[in-house]
């Protein structure tokens, strides 16, 4: 596929997605996100790749689904056509880790987007928000389901309903976000954290992200078991005997990704 709204590179392990709408402030149409779709499978399906890095530019992660594509759309429309669902569920495929580095305005799909990824990093520049309702429609990605999960249900309804845009400070007291560094670092940070998690096993990194996944989706004592099943998966493979042996020998390991 040849990209028009994405800039793609790998670097060392890590494969980096930038969106690249800037006129746009990196409005989501269905362009950009088969393009997205078809990036992360790629990278997802490439053996030399640890970890993804999803990010935007200076004045927007993305500024939300893009308002001038849907504004004609009538219902029969988005249901046949699975506007928003038959593109965006691309990245929940992904299996590989995938951070999303956020600057700028990650607003309504764009925030959602950014909850899509396995975790966030935030410029002291990001502002989030879900400000849909103020164009007359409802989250469509994810917003109203993962918002509550990831900041409280109170902090979600505020957000949803006032379409009030909250900083990077506030995200990361809420939990939105894991760290916040000032702007310039965003992506070193974002490519240092990658580089670490690609350094790992690979298959024992995707079982930890299976795993933290679970607990969305089952009751404590399911995950439990199979979080505990995961463990003793992991003694079936070459990398739980290197890296335990590489710490009792007091050398780096040397994992194999088998
Ligand atoms: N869709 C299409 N174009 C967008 C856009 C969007 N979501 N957001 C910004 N743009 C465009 C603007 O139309 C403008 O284009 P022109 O220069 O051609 O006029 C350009 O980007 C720059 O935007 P502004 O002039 O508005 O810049 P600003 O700095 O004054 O404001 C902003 C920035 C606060 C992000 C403002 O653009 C804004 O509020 N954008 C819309 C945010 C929004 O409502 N997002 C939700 C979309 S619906 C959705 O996402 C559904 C879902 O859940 C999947």
């Amino acid at each position: 596929m040849n990209y028009k709204n994405i800039l793609v590179e790998t670097r060392d392990k890590v494969g980096v997605i930038q969106l690249n709408r800037p006129k746009a402030m990196n409005a989501l149409n269905d362009q950009l996100m088969d393009e997205l779709g078809d990036a992360l499978l790629k990278f997802d399906a490439d053996e030399k790749i640890g970890c993804i890095v999803i990010t935007g530019s200076d004045k927007a992660f993305a500024a939300g689904a893009d308002i001038s594509a849907m504004a004609k759309y009538t219902y029969m429309d988005v249901y046949k056509g699975e506007y928003i669902s038959r593109n965006w569920e691309h990245i929940r495929r992904v299996r590989k880790p995938v951070i999303a580095a956020v600057a700028g305005y990650a607003l309504g799909g764009g925030c959602e987007l950014a909850m899509m990824c396995d975790f966030i990093i935030a410029a002291e520049t990001a502002k989030f928000g879900q400000p849909e309702i103020k164009i007359g429609t409802t989250p469509g990605a994810g917003g109203t389901q993962r918002l509550p999960r990831a900041i409280s249900k109170a902090k979600a309804m505020d957000l949803c309903l006032t379409a009030r845009i909250m900083d990077a400070a506030e995200a990361e007291r809420a939990g939105l976000v894991s760290r916040i560094v000032p702007a310039d670092k965003l992506l070193d940070e974002a490519f240092s954290a990658a580089a670490i998690i690609a350094s790992m096993s690979l298959p024992i990194a995707m079982m930890v992200k299976e795993s933290i996944n679970r607990a969305y989706e089952t009751t404590l004592t399911e995950g439990i078991l199979f979080e505990r099943r995961m463990f003793h998966g992991t003694f079936g493979t070459e990398d739980q005997k290197e890296g335990m042996e590489a710490f009792l020998e007091k050398r780096p390991p040397m994992f194999k990704n088998s």
